[in-house]
């Protein structure tokens, strides 16, 4: 049993022993800490002024893999084996700025300044992964989860590109040898057990780890990347007596693509790594990923958390669900595997034991079927679906063999739509065809309205985008691929 976090805070060892485990980083550096220059806006990880950047040991052996995330819903146990690293560590012993932070001044990317701070670490972490500078859709990737209600945005972005043609800033690039150092002295080989102020938390380093620490507390809250965790802390004060951490153990976080195509992605691989494999899969899985809330929530959140957490508006599911992917839950009992459809019972009610956690899931290759996703949104970026759609269609010489048609936000959880699905088995996906799955489709779902669609639209909007999903199938209209959008 250990009793105390351990991570770099810049290059500087730290050790806690005594911090709630709920409390977040953002809470830390801002009390404990010292560091004020992280600013909190929305504790929710909506607006990215709270944005550091964490270091892990990289795929290279003395490396070190940045990843920006939200401090806000990020819990301080977390941080454990890594290095942390906030706006102060950026500028140099000399006082000179880091090129981020000069071409936003150079640029007028600052005026209250207050996101200021959020948007530079989001720019440190791309300068870091980037000679020059890309091209603006990946800048505006980079930038989707940092908010400004003062620039316009139009600054910020000519400080992205600024930033390449200053003198370039190695210091990060030099110490990298010796953060990865300091930070496998800080690997363990059994997993953190930290309890502070009557709160547990759990993050094993193994699979068996994982399977003790769940038999041992079967009504822990799993957490993986926090993204929805973090909120359930933050905007409802809820009290998370024990939490049992993914985020440590590396087998949990493998990915594969098998060579029949198929792909199975570990329940603790971010959202960020799998969308990588996804978007390789298919190229309108790509486009839906690149919408999944920000870059920070992707570099936190887990492809597991989107599942297992089962919202019925989630963007995962509906892609998952139209490929037939399954899910394996496995316990100190052993593991099963199930097809996503059957892991679903009611909203926010799924099939998992409480000594269970989602392993992996697998998605079977994708063969010759026709496929694509669609996100709809009132914002392209960094918003919450209000349908969310899925079409997969097995064709044998033109006619339906099988279709699965999935979606979001049309009832308690992600389903798919099995009079649409019926209507169109046996049958060219033709006018006709469409005509008739669109009359089952309206006797499929009863949507409900909300803040963000109402009843009419979300049903309106479903039957528009299988319309379009045919209208694509049959090569009336570009295929989803060609959807990219460019601000500038
Ligand atoms: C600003 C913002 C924007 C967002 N935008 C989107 C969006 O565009 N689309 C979307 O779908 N979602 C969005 N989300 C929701 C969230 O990011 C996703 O649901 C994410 O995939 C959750 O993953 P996580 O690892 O952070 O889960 P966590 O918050 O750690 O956990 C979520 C749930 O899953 C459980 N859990 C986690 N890992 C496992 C596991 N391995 N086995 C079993 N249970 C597990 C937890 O106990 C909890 O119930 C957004 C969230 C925020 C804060
Ligand atoms: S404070 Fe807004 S994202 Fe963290
Ligand atoms: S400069 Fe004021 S919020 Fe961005």
């Amino acid at each position: 049993m250990t009793t105390s976090i351990r991570f770099l805070l810049g290059e500087e060892p730290m050790e806690i022993s005594s911090a709630d485990p709920t409390m977040t980083v953002l809470q830390w550096l801002r009390g404990p800490g010292g560091r004020c220059g992280t600013k909190e806006g929305c504790a929710e990880g909506d607006c990215g002024a709270c944005t550091v950047v964490l270091g892990e040991p990289g795929q290279e052996d003395g490396t070190v893999a940045y990843r920006a995330v939200n401090a806000c819903i990020q819990f301080v146990p977390t941080l454990d084996g890594k290095q942390l690293l906030t706006v102060e560590d950026l500028r140099a012993p000399s006082g000179a700025l880091h090129p981020a932070q000069q071409a936003m001044v150079d640029k007028h990317g600052s005026q209250c300044g207050f996101c200021t701070p959020g948007f530079v670490m989001s720019l440190f972490e791309m300068y870091e992964k980037a000679d020059a500078a890309p091209e603006n859709p990946a800048i505006e990737d980079q930038l989707t989860g940092n908010l400004c209600r003062c620039t316009g945005y139009r600054p910020i972005m000519d400080a992205a590109r600024a930033m390449y043609a200053l003198p370039r800033e190695t210091r990060f690039a030099a110490a990298q040898g010796r953060v990865a150092s300091a930070l496998k002295e800080l690997k363990r080989t059994t997993g953190l057990d930290y309890t502070a102020g009557g709160r547990q938390f759990v993050a094993p380093v193994t699979l068996e780890e994982m399977d003790g620490a769940l038999a041992a507390h079967p009504g822990a809250t799993l957490l993986g990347g926090g993204t929805d965790v973090g909120l359930w802390v933050t905007k409802q004060h809820r009290d998370l007596k024990t939490l049992v951490y993914t985020g440590a153990c590396a087998p949990l976080h493998a990915i594969t693509t098998h060579s029949d195509g198929s792909l199975s992605i570990g329940g603790g691989a971010s959202l960020a790594r799998a969308a990588e494999v996804l978007g390789a899969y298919h190229p309108s899985l790509a486009i839906l990923m690149r919408r999944f809330a920000s870059s920070q929530i992707r570099n936190a959140g887990t492809l597991g958390g989107n599942v297992a957490n089962g919202s019925p508006i989630g963007d995962s599911m509906p892609a998952l669900l139209a490929l037939g992917a399954t899910v394996t839950l496995r316990s100190a009992r052993g593991s099963r595997t199930l097809p996503l459809a059957a892991f679903y019972h009611d909203y926010m009610k799924n099939d998992r034991a409480p000594d269970e956690y989602v392993a992996a899931i697998d998605v079977p290759p994708l063969g010759g079927r026709v496929f694509a996703t669609y996100k709809l949104s009132k914002r392209f970026d960094q918003d919450i679906s209000a349908v969310c759609a899925a079409f997969a269609l097995t064709l044998e010489e033109g006619v339906v063999k099988e279709a699965r048609l999935a979606f979001g936000g049309m009832a308690g959880i992600p389903k798919r739509a099995a009079g649409a699905e019926a209507a169109l088995k046996g049958r060219v996906f033709d006018a006709d065809a469409l005509k008739a799955a669109l009359a089952a489709l309206a006797e499929d779902f009863s949507p409900l309205s909300d803040m963000r669609a109402s009843a009419a639209y979300r049903a309106l909007a479903a039957a528009n985008l299988l319309r379009r999903f045919q209208l694509e199938a049959s090569g009336s209209v570009p295929a989803a691929e060609l959807e990219v959008y460019d601000y500038a």
